[in-house]
């Protein structure tokens, strides 16, 4: 089965059971400042599943371009790819568990589309918890269509509900498709939805039901949807009884063209093969960021500092092949070659996406070429250190000065037999955002600068206000920015009209209320995955730190913050927003003091 093939039938299979097909939609949302990228094929369509009328009917089918950066680390692994094409299908408010699941069926099992035998097929549906009950209803559609019961495993919600896509947002229960391998199981309690790998996964129907709020409630949606994805990639990956995504047809070429610039043949050594893979991943990703039709350049900011971040990790890994020179053009020809069928914005873009990628890279190269020159220049010194330890400041200056990334200077490091102090680095790398960004611009959050009584106060009351303002104005209002002194705050958040005197009141009475509440502030280290899966508020994918801080006020606010805070709200005074004002367009800005 071919990826032309998979994506064709999909779309003629739904288009003959009365769905829609629409355009699949940009890789950078519209309205959604939690989250940077199209992650789902479901995310344009948010709106509609939550109620809005969709102008093409209540039964659609797409293919979608998406970018998931939270696997970042884990790309160059036989399995994560950054960006992927998802298949869906939706009923906004028509049919629902029982008709999906059929379509599902017919179409994963009938001669004439994918034709999987039978047997060879296994599902899983949602055990049940507080939120919603067990899903007895898709375990007995299953059976009538002929999965027998030992094939159907109730898996609770880690593994088997969905969503939302941002930080708030359509969800509910699913149930998942996965393929037998052929494997024999790994113990009595393999079962469709176990991870040794005799069960791949290869399609999720999700029953939207709940509107997660602001607050974490999950309010019951007024018209139930039903939402399904199936990963191109991986799916063919799994019908071709491959092992990796990177041995078909959607990484042939690209492998290929690696192997032309490096001179090396994929398969001899698996760190190098790791390199291929990261470079073929992150290179694709970036083609497409920069074909959008809402293309952003390489920046230090929101999805243009991923796209650079991507392309500088190519790079480097170009490098770890012995290329020392420009690559990245010609893969990315290559790529906007073989997608451009599906994708045409990728030729129509071309000039701009390898024009782009060659600036970049030429940038990067410099710096490259700047810092490797300079820590030479260090050696001499850092040598004389018996412990043989860079400290993170001098790491941190190389950064700062010449760019020179952190991972770079840790790897010439550890070829001179040394280590860099990282703990160290990371404080000054926080120092220094928290003050760069200081203005209206600041999207990072990064410790404080100023470390005094008064403006840990106010930083405490930044989290205050960006939750009460989530409350009053809604859950789309994301902080843009905050500006500290020990004598007043300004808070920039995104907001499309100006603040009736009512919100405004109310968000000063809502912060009022819980410095009387008197709350405890607790601060937890934990990874990122981790911080989203406990709806804690960040920008998420901006940054790729592993592990975070999470300040929790009482049971009022979670969020993402390099600290510090008070340690208890009652010693914030009174809280009065003095003004409320434009900033730039869609940005808000207040001002405030603490009496
Ligand atoms: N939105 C669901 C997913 O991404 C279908 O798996």
């Amino acid at each position: 089965m071919k990826v032309d093939e998979l994506r064709s039938k999909y779309i003629e299979f739904f288009k003959s059971k009365d769905h829609a097909q629409i355009q699949g939609k940009s890789l950078l949302p519209d309205n959604d400042p939690t989250v940077l990228f199209t992650t789902a094929g479901m995310h344009p369509l948010v709106p509609y599943l939550l109620g809005e009328a969709h102008p093409a009917g209540k039964r659609l089918t797409d293919y979608q371009k998406c970018i998931r950066t939270g696997d970042i680390d884990a790309v160059g692994d036989p399995s994560h790819l950054t960006f992927f094409e998802m298949l869906g299908n939706w009923s906004l408010g028509d049919y629902f568990k029982e008709k999906a699941i059929a379509l599902s069926f017919e179409f994963l099992t009938d001669s004439k589309w994918l034709g999987i035998p039978l047997e060879k097929i296994g599902v899983t549906v949602f055990e049940g918890d507080e939120t919603a009950p067990r899903d007895e209803e898709s375990a007995a559609v299953w059976k009538k269509l002929g999965i027998p019961a030992d094939r159907i495993s109730y898996r609770p919600r880690e593994d088997n509900w969905w969503g939302p896509a941002g930080a708030t947002g359509p969800c509910g229960p699913d149930t998942e498709m996965f393929i037998d391998m052929g494997k024999e199981p790994c113990g009595p309690a393999c079962a469709p939805g176990c991870s040794c790998g005799k069960w791949l996964e290869i399609w999720n129907d999700v029953f939207m039901q709940y509107n997660k709020t602001a607050e974490g409630r999950y309010e019951p949606l007024a018209r139930k949807c039903v939402d399904t994805g199936m990963g191109i990639e991986r799916t063919v990956t799994i019908l071709n009884g491959k092992k990796s995504v990177y041995e078909t047809e959607v990484f042939a070429p690209i492998i290929q063209a690696v192997e032309r610039a490096g001179g090396y043949g994929y398969g001899a050594n698996p760190e190098k093969d790791a390199s291929v893979r990261i470079i073929c991943d992150h290179i694709r990703a970036s083609a497409f960021i920069l074909g959008d039709p809402k293309a952003v350049s390489p920046s230090n900011i929101g999805a243009g500092y991923v796209l650079r971040r991507l392309i500088r990790r190519a790079v480097r890994h170009g490098r770890k092949l012995g290329i020392s020179g420009a690559m990245l053009s010609p893969i990315a020809q290559v790529i906007i070659a073989q997608m451009s069928g599906a994708y045409p914005e990728l030729t129509e873009n071309a000039s701009r996406i390898l024009g782009e990628l060659d600036r970049e890279e030429e940038k990067f190269l410099e710096t490259l070429q700047k810092g490797e020159h300079e820590f030479e220049k260090l050696l001499p010194n850092l040598l004389k250190d018996p412990r043989k330890v860079m400290s993170g400041r001098l790491a941190f200056k190389l950064y700062d000065t010449y760019g020179f990334p952190i991972e770079l200077t840790e790897e010439l490091a550890r070829e001179r037999g040394m280590t860099v102090n990282r703990p160290e680095f990371e404080e000054a790398f926080r120092k220094h955002q928290e003050l760069s960004r200081s203005g209206s611009g600041q999207l990072f959050k990064g410790g404080l600068a100023d470390q005094g009584e008064m403006s840990v106060k106010y930083h405490t009351a930044t989290h205050l206000l960006h939750k009460a303002l989530r409350i009053v104005l809604g859950d789309r209002v994301a902080q843009k920015g905050s500006n500290i002194t020990a004598e007043r705050m300004r808070f920039d958040f995104s907001h499309d009209a100006p603040m009736t005197e009512g919100e405004i009141r109310r968000v000063q009475d809502i912060v009022n209320e819980q410095i009387q509440r008197d709350l405890a502030v607790t601060m937890t280290v934990m990874t990122l995955e981790e911080a989203k899966t406990s709806g804690a508020i960040a920008l998420f994918g901006e940054k790729y730190e592993a592990q975070v801080k999470v300040y929790r006020i009482g049971d009022f606010s979670q969020e993402v913050c390099g600290g510090p805070q008070v340690e208890r709200t009652g010693s914030l005074g009174v809280f009065r927003i003095q003004k409320e004002q434009s900033s730039s367009a869609g940005v808000r800005r207040i001002r405030a003091v603490l009496e």
